[in-house]
């Protein structure tokens, strides 16, 4: 017995120290297990004074928050009854083991607002993503709408680095049968309850449930110059310690159903570390980045200016893969030389066709010469008519595009919390003016905000005297994942030109809007921050860290109500079908 129980002492002294550095067990490797992944995240404890830092710089930057008022009450089309000074208050009281699952229920909190503007991202623990071999697509197969693994599994996963599909190779897993098959099941939930399911507790980002179901699906997107192919919310997941998916399906070719249980796999996103103590270090800690800078002192640099789009991390589900070749589109580029942007003409000749990517090309004059550059070359090739696509576009800079097409701003406010009120009057003192004195009534409270305004719109490029197409020919394609700046471009399409748009995908029977979130200006902390040492206020107690989401705009159908607010279906509704669910050029020439 004694000896017996010397030995297990032993063992676990052998096994000391007792906790082995989870973090340097995964050092250095690309890929790793989520359970792994997760155990080095979760090795740092909680700290009581780190929660009561991220607590109060929470507070103050939701006092800016132009929707806090729009929560409770919200009703159809976009219910969601959230209090925001109650969920901080349980957040604040809650006890947690470690400082991951504190950071983790406050991700969870400002994820359920479902506003891609406005999320807490600690750096710390967006470092690794969690991606499934099977992504799923929601296509029409003779007139019924189903949820399958996506067809093209094969040729997508295996752009892939090294690493992917040789772990599931390690332990035997053969995903590629399941390419094509017609999902019954997930987790025991029928496929589009699922579907939901993940719209509802991991996408977050739109207010409209239509669009956050759309985004669960694998879809195409331009990133820079390159086509690329989303892995979709079910099939990438980043805060989210999930192991694996069970799902029931039927093999293409096979009349049976089965049951499979798929693992993910965790792919490292974050700063290289060796150990525990690196990790946090080179991931978690602040540096001289996280702060913003007084622009009156030459010494402060001057950061880096305010931008309109959706913010996100770098997932590597949505940027990092290519779209596999056989669907990239046959047709010659007509601008081969721009950014963020391809122009066609379709075999029809007459109709061009471009697709943007996004409106936030990091060389801000680049973006306006290449849309002129593009917008000219169309027309020269012959183009006299025009179908912008807009899938999965997040956003960006709103002027050059929007001009060259004739459009006119919205109007647009801020809320006039204490702190904002300070800062004009200082500014005011410092000679630059603008005043804030007005109010709205949201769900019966009373919210100051500054008087509306519009944009002033810079530009380096010369815009022609005409718009280049009539607008009534031009009409817009999109999946809906259209954010941010996006939105504002397709809603002025609509409001003011009546322009057709079609959304593609979305679950059958569920309504869906064009756009989501939609006309608000965000900042980033380090830019609030130097506004507000630039006011010389930095003192000022009030004085919050990281912000989103200060300036919303208003409908012009409806003055009262915010864009993301205001519901606005497209004109035409289509299911993606086995041709065009990744194919942007046969979308292009059924729309
Ligand atoms: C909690 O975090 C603070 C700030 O980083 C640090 O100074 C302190 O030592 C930590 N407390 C414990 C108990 O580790
Ligand atoms: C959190 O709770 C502490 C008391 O434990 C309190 O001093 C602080 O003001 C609270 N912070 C917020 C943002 O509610
Ligand atoms: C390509 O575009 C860039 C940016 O607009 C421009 O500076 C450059 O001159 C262009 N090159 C050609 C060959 O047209
Ligand atoms: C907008 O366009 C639709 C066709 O897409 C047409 O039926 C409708 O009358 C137009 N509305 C206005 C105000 O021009």
């Amino acid at each position: 017995m004694l000896f017996g129980l010397g030995l297990f002492l032993l063992a676990g002294a052998i096994a000391a120290p007792v906790c082995p550095d989870p973090c340097a067990a995964i050092a250095g490797s690309l890929f790793s297990k989520p359970a792994d992944a997760l155990a080095c995240l979760r090795s740092f404890p909680f700290n009581e004074t780190l929660r009561q830092n991220v607590m109060s710089t929470v507070s103050r930057v939701f006092d800016f928050y132009t929707f806090e008022n729009y929560y409770p009450k919200s009703t159809a089309p976009f219910p969601n009854d959230v209090h925001i000074r109650n969920g901080l208050s349980r957040i604040n009281s809650t006890s947690y083991v470690t400082d991951y699952d504190f950071n983790r229920d406050l991700y969870r909190f400002v994820n359920q607002l479902n506003d891609g503007h406005t999320l807490w991202l600690p750096n710390c623990y967006v470092t690794w993503e969690a991606l499934l071999p099977t992504p799923v697509v929601s296509v029409s197969v003779d007139g019924m709408e189903d949820v399958y693994i996506a067809p093209d599994i094969d040729e997508f996963i295996s752009l892939l680095p090294d690493g992917f599909a040789s772990y599931y190779e390690s332990i035997d897993f053969n995903w590629k049968r399941l390419a094509g098959a017609r999902v019954l099941r997930i987790e025991g939930m029928p496929s589009y309850e699922y579907v939901a399911h993940v719209a509802d507790t991991v996408t977050g980002t739109y207010l409209d449930h239509g669009l956050r179901e759309n985004s669960v699906f694998t879809s195409y997107r331009l990133i820079g110059t390159s086509y690329s192919q989303k892995f979709g919310d079910l099939a990438g997941r980043v805060f989210d310690p999930i192991e694996d998916l069970t799902i029931e399906l039927i093999p293409v070719g096979e009349s049976q159903a089965e049951i499979v249980t798929v693992p993910f796999l965790d792919v490292f996103l974050g700063n290289s570390f060796s150990d525990r103590d690196s990790y946090w270090a080179n991931n978690c800690a602040a540096n001289d980045n996280t702060n913003g800078a007084d622009r009156r002192s030459k010494s402060g640099t001057p950061p880096s200016y305010t931008r309109l789009r959706a913010k996100g991390i770098t997932r590597f589900s949505s940027n990092a893969i290519g779209l596999p070749a056989k669907f990239q589109p046959s047709l010659p580029p007509v601008n081969v030389n721009a950014s963020e942007m391809f122009s066609y003409l379709l075999p029809d000749g007459v109709t061009g066709v471009l697709f943007v990517g996004s409106f936030q090309d990091d060389d801000h004059e680049r973006f306006q010469r290449d849309v002129t550059a593009t917008i000219t070359a169309l027309k020269a090739a012959g183009a006299v008519r025009l179908l912008i696509d807009l899938t999965n576009n997040p956003g960006g800079f709103i002027s050059h595009f929007s001009r060259w097409l004739y459009l006119s701003g919205f109007q647009s406010a801020i809320r006039g919390n204490l702190l904002a009120r300070k800062i004009v009057k200082q500014l005011i003192a410092q000679g630059i003016s603008e005043d804030l004195s007005f109010y709205v009534i949201v769900n019966g409270r009373k919210d100051v905000t500054s008087l509306r305004f519009y944009d002033a719109c810079p530009f380096s490029v010369p815009i022609p005297s005409l718009p280049p197409f009539d607008l009534t020919v031009v009409a817009i394609v999109t999946n809906g994942n259209c954010a941010s700046t996006c939105a504002l471009f397709s809603t002025l399409m609509k409001e003011r030109h009546n322009t057709t748009i079609a959304v593609f995908g979305g679950r059958p029977g569920q309504s869906i809007e064009f756009k989501g979130v939609a006309g608000n200006q965000v900042l980033e902390w380090t830019d609030l921050d130097s506004e507000i040492k630039t006011a010389g206020l930095k003192n000022d107690p009030l004085a919050p860290p990281d912000l989103h989401n200060w300036r919303t705009a208003y409908s012009y159908l409806d003055e009262d109500a915010p864009i993301a607010y205001y519901s606005e279906p497209p004109s035409l509704r289509f299911p993606y079908t086995a041709d065009t669910y990744n194919d942007p050029q046969n979308l292009w020439i059924f729309a």
